[in-house]
């Protein structure tokens, strides 16, 4: 069967990577997750003195990125993909609400883009690939055989979002959340270079009132339709 790139975009917490890890799971495919490496330049500029009063020293990180390397490696007991700062597991700090209130920032610097991108596709050189985030479809595969744009209302994303912080222990408010996700639609939307979008020929999927069963099947559907 021929191999294809599948490119899954959307909105933040709409439980885009869960539905791509699964997917890449059920077809033998690799998984990406895109937004891990804009998370993984944050938390380098977190950990490396470059925010001062929420904003990042811009000059600095420009000129560090050279020394900013990201990698993945399968987890070795739930083969899931876990992301690697400077070889070191930071899978667990990147996804804090820290992480994510800069994130936004970060992934606006056309330098920061560029470099993932290029890194990007690299991944995607033999396909085989599910790659998830806001502008795979559009900017990093436009030739990406199988395109989905996944959405949910805000208030479901922020709720899915607050449940997945206290699992982990972490003290958080829903009004926090929500504001952060409505923050991020908005900067992630209207930002100059590679802003969210849907591409032309992506199939929309709104899981707000569905069940991952009634996604995945939606989704095999869909791979099967392209690959058969
Ligand atoms: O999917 P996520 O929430 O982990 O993404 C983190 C941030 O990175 C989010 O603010 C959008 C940005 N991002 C992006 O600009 N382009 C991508 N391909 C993936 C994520």
């Amino acid at each position: 069967m021929k191999k294809i790139i599948i490119a899954i975009d959307g909105f933040s917490s709409c439980g885009k990577s869960t539905m791509a890890k699964a997917l890449a799971r059920n077809i033998g495919y690799l998984y990406f997750d895109s937004g891990a490496m804009y998370r993984a330049v944050a938390l380098y500029c977190m950990q490396n003195g470059l925010i001062n009063d929420k904003k990042i020293d811009i000059e600095t990180l420009r000129n560090r990125m050279k020394d900013i390397h990201i990698t993945f490696e399968a987890d070795p007991e739930t083969k899931n993909s876990l992301t690697y700062l400077n070889g070191v597991n930071v899978e667990h700090e990147i996804r804090s609400l820290e992480v994510s209130q800069i994130v936004s920032q970060v992934a606006a610097l056309d330098f920061v883009r560029s470099e993932m991108i290029d890194q990007q596709r690299a991944m995607g050189e033999q396909k085989g690939i599910v790659m998830d985030g806001r502008d795979i479809g559009t900017t990093v595969f436009p030739n990406a055989e199988m395109k989905v744009f996944v959405t949910a209302s805000a208030e479901v994303r922020a709720q899915r979002r607050y449940d997945e912080l206290i699992a982990r222990g972490d003290d958080a408010k829903f009004q926090d959340i929500l504001d952060n996700v409505l923050q991020r639609d908005h900067i992630d939307q209207t930002r100059e270079v590679s802003p969210l979008k849907q591409a032309d020929d992506a199939i929309l999927l709104d899981n707000s009132d569905m069940t991952r069963e009634e996604q995945m099947e939606r989704l095999m559907e869909i791979f099967k339709n392209l690959t058969a």
